[in-house]
Parts: structure tokens; sequence; C-alpha cells
């Protein structure tokens, strides 16, 4: 039986994944923070804080994980602006918290890292599609620390061990915190909708670009990755994304669309970024190539489903 475990279980990714691990065959440990009453999904539950060495060696060693996908990360670039030293501690030390714990609790796991495509920074700003050959330039702690982390996960496979780093771009869907674009947007004209916000939609910078994908497509990739677990020889990192950057004013645009009330739209400075990259695009073209996946889902059927999440949540809430 294969084991997965799964740091960072419960964020945005983590109980999608769960859901489409198990279907694919794996137990899964899902590792988490805090103790989460009604963790739906997971086979078993480890609560440990990644930063704690101890406690996470402890955990893999109970885990017994044949297979092991490290999502746990402070992953809202803004946040690690504030609180860089609380991002590095997270990011890197608890990636080279749990690589020292497999090292000497699983050594035969096969271990896949959810790294960024923030990582790649100022190389996007030649505004052609990146692709693991462009050099990394990272433009904000977030993107600086998951560049450090993947050097020891580099090192780590250098030594010997199995895995592969993931970079992937902008993923979402419903469930995502507001604290991000899309969600913040689709939760603002729902909460407009229902008249609990004045007709006034606050955002950041409008002209920057990304290249979006629905969280089931990057799920997707990354249970294609996994199996990569199978094989000698593959490449050791791939990006994930769709090829396609989308302004984000076309984004907003797509989902006041689908508004059913008139907005006005607000620049609200305290969103703005002390850097921004203007425009992210990435090739998938090793992914593809190695794995078979593609992407399958439009972006604007995951918009519409993002918004309608965000009328029923917003409904639930006023009831
Ligand atoms: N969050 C947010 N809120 N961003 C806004 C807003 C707003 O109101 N208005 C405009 N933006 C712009 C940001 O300035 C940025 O250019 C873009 O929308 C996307 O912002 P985010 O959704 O916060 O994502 P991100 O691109 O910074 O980072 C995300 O993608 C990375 C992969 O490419 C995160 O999910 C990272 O964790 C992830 O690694």
């Amino acid at each position: 039986m294969s084991r997965l475990l799964l740091t960072g279980a419960n964020g945005f990714v983590g109980p999608l994944l769960t859901a489409r691990a198990q279907q694919a065959g794996y137990q899964v440990i899902a590792l988490t923070g805090r103790l989460l009453a009604n963790h739906p999904v997971s086979d078993e539950q480890i609560v440990c804080d990644i930063r704690d060495a101890q406690s996470l060696a402890e955990a893999v060693a109970q885990a017994q994980p044949t297979h092991i996908l490290h999502l746990a990360a402070i992953s809202h670039v803004p946040t690690s602006f504030n609180d860089p030293l609380r991002t590095w501690q997270t990011n890197v030390m608890g990636s080279v918290n749990l690589l020292e714990a497999v090292r000497q609790h699983a050594p035969k796991a096969f271990v896949l890292f959810a790294s960024s495509s923030e990582v790649y920074g100022a190389a996007f700003k030649a505004g052609i599609a990146v692709d693991e050959q462009t050099r990394c330039e990272p433009l904000n702690p977030y993107a600086a620390s998951k560049l450090a982390a993947e050097s020891a996960f580099r090192e780590y496979f250098r030594q010997g061990m199995k895995g592969v780093i993931a970079r992937p771009f902008n993923h979402i869907g419903a469930q995502q915190s507001a604290d991000f674009v899309t969600a913040s947007f689709a939760r603002q004209i729902a909460l407009i909708e229902s008249g609990q916000q004045s007709p006034i939609l606050k955002v950041g910078n409008l002209q920057a670009s990304r290249d979006f994908l629905d969280v089931q497509d990057v799920c997707g990739a990354y249970l294609k990755l996994l199996k990569l677990a199978d094989s000698s020889d593959y490449p050791r990192c791939m990006n994930i994304a769709s090829g396609q950057s989308r302004k984000i004013s076309d984004v907003l645009d797509l989902l006041l669309s689908l508004s059913t009330v008139p907005v006005t739209v607000e620049l609200d400075p305290e969103r703005l970024r002390p850097s921004d990259i203007p425009v992210a695009v990435g090739s998938s073209d090793c992914l593809k190539h190695t794995t078979g996946w593609q992407p399958t889902i439009a972006l604007e059927d995951t918009l519409r489903g993002l918004l309608d999440y965000w009328r029923q949540q917003v409904n639930r809430k006023a009831l």
C-alpha cells in the first residue's frame, strides 16, 4: 500500500489533493499545524509544526510514508514582506527539517516539493514563457525562500534521495483564501450582490498578468509527478503552467460580467506591493512530455464556479 504524507494538508490544495490521492489508491496521512476537529477525508492525521525539527522527525517516523508531498508553506506574497522571519523559518527550515526527517526515518520515500513559479521573478520581464532552464531571479521573500528550499531539496537529491520539484503557477478555485486575487474579487462581488458590501470593489494592481490554472488541474499534475517514484530517470524540476497569461483587469472583467448588480471598481493602495511581477507565463512542455499531463479546465469555468462558491459562502453566513 502506498502511504502519502501530505504536509500543509489543511491548506487550499491539501483537502482536494487528499480526496484525489485516495481515489488513486493512496493511504493519506495528513500533517497539519493544528488539530482539525472534522478533518474530512484523510486516513490519518498528525499534528506537527514543520518548524519543530524533532516533532517532524517523530511524525515521519510514525507515518512511514512511501510518498511525500510537501505543500506546507507561507504562500502569500504580501505576508512574506510583512513577516519575512516566519516565511524563511517555515519555507526554508521547515523544508530542511522535513528532508532531514525523511533521510533518517523514511529514506526510500519519494518526495515531491511544491515550490512556485514565483522563483523566476525578474526573469519574467523578458515577456516569454519561462521554462526550467530560465535563470531564477526572485523578487520577494516568498520567492527567495522557495528558491532556497529548492536548493536544499537538490542537495538531498544529489545525495540519493528520490524526488522532484514542481513549480506551479497561480492556481485558483473554491476554498482559496480571499487573500488571493480571484478569490478576493469573487468574494467582494458576492458580498455586494447580497447587500453586505457597498457596491465598491477594492483592487490592487490590475495591470499585472498571471498564468492561471484550476486547482484541480494542479492536483492532477501532482498525482502524475508522484508516479515518477516508479521511474529511475526523470527531470528533477518541472513547471505546472497553462502557457497562457491573463491580465488581472481581464479576469476582473470576466467576473464582473457574471455579477447580477452594478459594481464600481476602486484602487486600494494597501493592495499594491513593493514589487510585483508584471507578466507571468510558463511553459509546461517538460511536464507534458514526461508525464502526459494536460490542463483540462477553462479559466472561464473556474471563475464561474468560484463566484458560485462565494455566493453560497456569503449567503450561508448571512443566515
Ligand atoms: N491578492 C491580491 N488582491 N492580488 C491582487 C489584487 C488584490 O486585490 N488586485 C490585483 N492583484 C494582483 C497582484 O498584485 C498580483 O499581480 C496578482 O494580482 C496575483 O496576486 P495573488 O493572487 O496574490 O497571487 P501571486 O501571483 O502573488 O502569487 C500566487 O501565485 C504563485 C504562483 O505563481 C500565490 O498563490 C503564490 O503562493 C504562488 O506561488
